[in-house]
């Protein structure tokens, strides 16, 4: 169902994105070794990669909130579990134990295995195998820096494993890969890069008509037409509105204004010198001296220049802003509503 709000995994759920998963085929198909798929949040980097990785041995590692190495090596034993290509060819693999409920990895002590380790055994399973990182810039050292040897490890010494890393925080991805960092492992290595995009105007209209036909719910067209110009195309947004609208949310201001309150909880973690910076955007500010200005003005408060330019830069690569606008809508209706008495 199109608009079932969790992450699609199959091609057949899959709305468009024919190029896209050509791209990676062809990707998998020539053996190549690291691929980074970039798009910012809700825009269907999960949906992509985990119905592309249903045709291939894949292992998908989802990166969101490991903290520890046991959080590491779970998520990868999870990975592992769900394919059963993936654990034939880890059968008497020293540290992995295949059982009937999964994959249990022994990542500590005598017979344990490395993240390296497994790549190397993986590559020796026979086949292709496509392992995806995701969410991988939310790594923190000293398990970034592992995640990132082993990837380096694999594309020098292991031509049967691909790997994707893929995020929705976009410079930071750039920065775990170390695009531009001479200290890097992966600095200076090819990686084939891809952009999630935006559905057209006629793209989501035509999501909406398919999700709501489905379902077989008529909706009315200005409804659909509304809703196509308020998300602009990013697809997370329009499941929120179809899931509201069957749910019995019919007005598309109450979706809007709680699609907007859940946008809200996610820019809390910023801090509060970012949070002015958005607001100021928000507020029409298109450039470095409108920022501070009204910063200054309308906020009564100063920032340095240097630390000003560093907050900006820390927006554009958490893929908020790009050169001083919003990359989703959502997130300026949110950003506007974000508190002047937060700061500290
Ligand atoms: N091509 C698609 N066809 C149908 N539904 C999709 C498609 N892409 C994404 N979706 C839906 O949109 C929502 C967001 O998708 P998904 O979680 O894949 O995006 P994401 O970019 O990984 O988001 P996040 O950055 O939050 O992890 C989900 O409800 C998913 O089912
Ligand atoms: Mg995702």
């Amino acid at each position: 169902m199109l608009f079932d709000p969790r992450p699609k995994s199959s091609r057949d759920e899959l709305f468009d994105r024919e190029e896209e998963l050509k791209a990676l085929d062809r990707f998998a198909e020539r053996g190549d070794p690291l691929a980074i798929v970039l798009g910012i949040r809700r825009i269907g980097k999960t949906s992509l990669l985990k119905s592309f990785l249903s045709e291939w041995a894949g292992v998908y590692v989802d990166a969101r909130g490991v903290r520890t190495r046991a959080d590491l090596f779970r998520a990868i034993g999870e990975g592992l579990s769900a394919s059963r290509r993936v654990r034939m060819m880890l059968r008497g693999v020293r540290g992995v134990r295949v059982g009937p409920y999964g994959v249990e990895l022994k990542w500590r002590g005598p017979d344990s295995l490395s993240l390296a380790g497994l790549l190397h055994e993986l590559g020796r399973g026979g086949g292709q195998v496509v392992v995806v990182f995701d969410e991988v810039q939310s790594l923190r050292p000293p398990i970034s820096a592992e995640v990132r040897e082993a990837i380096a490890y694999a594309y020098d010494n292991v031509p049967a494993v691909s790997v994707i890393l893929s995020g929705s925080e976009v410079g930071l991805l750039r920065d775990f890969v170390g695009v531009g960092n001479p200290d890097s492992p992966l600095y200076g290595r090819y990686s084939l890069e891809l952009e999630v995009p935006r559905f057209s105007p006629g793209l989501s209209r035509e999501f909406l008509r398919e999700g709501f036909r489905e379902v077989g719910v008529d909706v009315p067209e200005a409804l659909i037409e509304e809703a196509v110009t308020v998300f602009d195309g990013i697809v997370g947004w329009l499941v929120y509105f179809g899931r509201s609208y069957l749910d019995g949310l019919r007005d598309l201001d109450r979706v809007v204004k709680a699609a907007v309150e859940t946008a809200l909880k996610e820019l809390t973690h910023l801090r509060p010198r970012e949070r002015l910076v958005l607001k100021a955007v928000a507020s029409g500010a298109r450039s470095w001296s409108e920022v501070r200005d009204y910063v200054e003005s309308v906020e009564g408060v100063t920032i340095p220049k240097a630390s000003l330019t560093r907050v900006i830069r820390k927006l554009e690569r958490l893929s908020i802003i790009k050169d001083y606008a919003f990359l989703d809508p959502i997130y300026e209706r949110a950003s506007r509503r974000l508190g002047g008495g937060d700061r500290a």
